[in-house]
């Protein structure tokens, strides 16, 4: 490997946050690796819990006041370089016309779920200007923010908005979600397409607004099986990734239990693969191939161990990462209520005093 390459010793001047961010998003060196967190506002940060105490999740998201102070309270607070804009995946559902709401302890539910191919008739795929309030956001957070930090847009995938409107909420086994995909091939491919035309719309209104990279949640692809994966979802996956991209900004591509999807998820041409924890960084990025970028892969449960504990797992991840352009360090899936926050603030800490291969040994250089 190029030694010019290696964090720490890769650019000599001190870049801003956001150009870290998106340099390593499209694979540049950085002087050292970007870190962001998934779910970096939530209810275990004491900010998000007081303006909760006065608004519902969706109050927040629908007013871009608010929603732009949650984002840019929680990026400040953790100093990560990067900010997610504060939203929900499942928005896009009601101007689609499918009214939803969050139940305390349950999670989302889906009042009447798409169930036949009438339903997936009856969609609308004409009103994701309606979206225009996360567009707002984050044109706030832009200007807050200027180039300092990486903004980050996001929404869901097809796969896993079609899961929660079929499945009218989380669940288990899927059961719904595939027997329309296997019984009716043709509505499903319909669902899809609606949700493409739509989730395009709706983050080409947030690239206008100013968001640096597009992030798409696959959240639950890791229920498929891989030939599944191929025969049902990549196609219209791939469309979507490529119609951002050619919006002018990086994707990163994001799902859970996915070790068997990896190359598969690569294959749609995304930017930045995001990991789950469960496989080591340096094998999951042989898998995805190291033409791409990768973010990730830290336990979020991991955040309650003790501190040497969660030193030993950061550089295990930037030791297997091993300075290669095109690593984001990130959770392998969202911060849960109740983490400490000053927890990730210690792992915020670490990456970026981590100054390459020096701190680690040899150990990075395997490959
Ligand atoms: O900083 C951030 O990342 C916050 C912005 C954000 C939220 N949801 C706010 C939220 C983001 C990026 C999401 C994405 C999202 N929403 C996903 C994909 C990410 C993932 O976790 O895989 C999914 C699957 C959803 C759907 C969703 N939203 C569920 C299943 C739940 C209930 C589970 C829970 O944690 O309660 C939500 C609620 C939700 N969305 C919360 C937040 C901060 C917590 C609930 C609250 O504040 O009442």
């Amino acid at each position: 490997m190029d030694p010019s390459n290696l964090t720490g010793s890769a650019a000599s001047e001190t870049l801003l946050d956001g150009s870290r961010f998106i340099r390593a998003c499209l694979r540049r060196p950085v002087d050292r690796t970007p870190v962001w967190f998934l779910r970096q506002a939530g209810r275990y940060m004491q900010e998000y819990r007081d303006v909760r105490k006065h608004h519902t999740l969706i109050e927040i998201c629908k007013q871009p006041e608010l929603a732009a102070e949650v984002t840019i309270t929680a990026a400040e607070k953790l100093g990560v370089d990067a900010a997610i804009i504060f939203a929900d995946l499942l928005l896009p559902l009601e101007p689609m016309g499918l009214d939803f709401e969050f139940q305390a302890g349950e999670g989302p539910v889906v009042h009447h779920p798409v169930r036949t191919a009438e339903d997936v008739v009856a969609l609308r795929t004409d009103r994701a200007g309606e979206l225009g309030y996360v567009a707002r956001a984050i044109q706030k957070v832009a200007t807050h923010f200027r180039d300092r930090l990486g903004i980050i847009g996001f929404c869901g995938a097809p796969y896993t908005l079609a899961s929660y409107m079929i499945e009218g909420g989380s669940s288990r086994s899927y059961v719904e979600t595939k027997k329309l995909m296997y019984r009716d091939p043709t509505a499903w491919g319909r669902l899809l397409d609606k949700l493409v035309v739509v989730l395009t719309e709706y983050c080409r209104l947030q690239v206008q607004a100013g968001a640096d990279v597009i992030q798409i949640f696959d959240s639950w692809v890791g229920s498929l099986a891989c030939a599944d994966y191929r025969e049902y979802v990549f196609e219209s996956t791939k469309r979507l990734v490529e119609t951002v991209q050619q919006m002018g900004v990086p994707v990163i591509y994001f799902g859970v239990e996915t070790a068997g999807l990896l190359s598969d998820m690569a294959s749609t041409g995304a930017d930045v693969i995001g990991l789950d924890w469960r496989q080591p960084l340096d094998g999951a990025w042989r898998a995805v191939g190291h033409g791409h970028a990768v973010q990730g892969n830290l336990d979020p449960i991991s955040l309650f161990a003790p501190l040497e504990v969660i030193e030993t797992r950061v550089k295990e991840i930037l030791g297997a990462a091993a300075g290669r352009p095109g690593h984001i360090f990130n959770l392998g899936h969202g911060i849960v209520p109740g983490t400490p926050v000053e927890n990730v603030q210690a792992v915020v800490r670490m990456v970026h005093e981590f100054r390459g291969l020096r701190d680690f040994g040899t150990k990075g250089l395997r490959d």
